[in-house]
């Protein structure tokens, strides 16, 4: 910007001083009969043709120093090393059928100085076909510990098992081909509603494509679209709403029909009514999966066939919703002021009334 800024004014004091110079010596010329009138003008066309390219070449130093800074950016991503790798004997397969997933005495901290333990003594157990969900405090640790089972980082002490055998020991493709993943920030790529759904298994037939978004609910509001399945999503999808995003996000991780299926709070921005239509077709396909499911909504983890409190990194309390309402203060607490809370408000307002 600085060469650009300097750059550009003095060229164009340089055509001007070119310009004066060239009617002051021409115009002598012409007057003493050395020259005509149209050989002036001529060479006045002449000069300005020469100039304007080198004006335009200033500009085109300023692009490319754009171009080479924005370079530098993307050659910085591509060549980070990712901090996880498969281990030099990691086997390409999966336990088979009947694994279940366990962790066992797990602690993370994030890398960095300073860092508190995000996690410590984790030990939870997931049978196959099974519904965990996952229940705690903003910050408590929860998106940490779900983020353990895809390993998106691993384990500081403690493992996290599949099937007995630590996920350190099986390669990564192996892994993430088993897991499906909603994120908590669910994230639409530019293309059509149909490339984003089939974006875990592109061969995957449109029946398939339509089973899925029909399990997430998702096939109703598509089909009102006035370009259905082949509507374009824009950038990081704003042409949709929040719960349209989330649950196009679950279809997408139904379509790769998952042995253990993750849902980051992926219901928040979706209605109670069709959450429960989602978690019905989900139970109604389940077979084998392990689904964890991290919810703020007591009225999302109440099916759960167990249910993990999380409180600071720990965890607080775990059973089936009929044992924590029993034993577990903490959960009794929550169960209060979400459900307990409501109905409290309801007999208020019916009083007054
Ligand atoms: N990438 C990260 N680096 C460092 N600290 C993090 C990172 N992600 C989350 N944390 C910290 O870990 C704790 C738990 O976060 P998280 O697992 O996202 O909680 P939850 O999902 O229960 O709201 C928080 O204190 C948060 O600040
Ligand atoms: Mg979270």
């Amino acid at each position: 910007m600085r060469f650009m800024s300097s750059m550009t004014p003095l060229l164009t004091l340089c055509v001007n001083i070119g310009m004066v110079l060239v009617i002051w010596a021409g115009g002598l010329q012409a007057i003493n009969g050395e020259l005509s009138l149209g050989q002036i003008v001529a060479f006045i066309n002449y000069l300005i043709s020469t100039m304007t390219p080198l004006i335009m070449m200033t500009q085109l130093s300023n692009t490319w120093a754009a171009g080479l800074a924005s370079a530098k950016r993307v050659g910085e991503i591509l060549d980070t090393e990712p901090a996880i790798r498969d281990a030099p004997h990691a086997r390409p397969t999966l336990p088979g059928p009947g694994a279940g997933v366990g962790m066992d005495d797990v602690g993370f901290v994030y890398a960095g100085d300073g860092n508190e333990p995000v996690l410590s003594n984790i030990t939870l157990e997931a049978c196959p076909g099974e519904t965990i969900a996952i229940l705690g405090a903003t910050g408590a640790g929860k998106s940490t510990l779900i983020n353990l089972i895809p390993r998106f980082y691993d384990v500081t002490t403690g493992r996290v098992t599949f099937g007995g055998a630590d996920l350190r020991e099986v390669t990564q493709d192996a892994l993430f081909a088993a897991v499906g993943v909603v994120p908590q920030e669910s994230l639409l790529f530019s293309g059509t509603v149909r490339d984003n759904i089939r974006y875990g298994r592109p061969e995957a037939s449109e029946a398939e494509v339509i089973a899925a978004a029909r399990a997430a609910q998702a096939d109703g509001f598509i089909q009102n679209l006035s370009q259905g399945y082949d509507t374009r999503v824009e950038e990081r999808g704003s042409n949709f709403s929040g719960g349209q995003k989330q649950r196009i996000a679950i279809a997408r991780a139904l379509l790769v029909q998952p042995r253990i299926l993750i849902l980051d709070d992926s219901t928040s921005s979706v209605d109670v009514e069709t959450e429960t239509k989602i978690q019905d077709a989900l139970e109604a396909s389940n077979g084998e999966r392990i689904t964890f499911v991290v919810a703020q909504r007591i009225s999302t983890v109440l099916k759960a066939d167990k249910i993990v409190v999380i409180e600071r990194g720990r965890i607080a309390a775990q059973g089936t919703h009929r044992e924590l309402l029993a034993t577990s203060p903490i959960y009794q607490e929550i169960y209060d002021s979400q459900l307990g809370g409501g109905e409290r408000l309801a007999a208020e307002a019916g009083a007054q009334a």
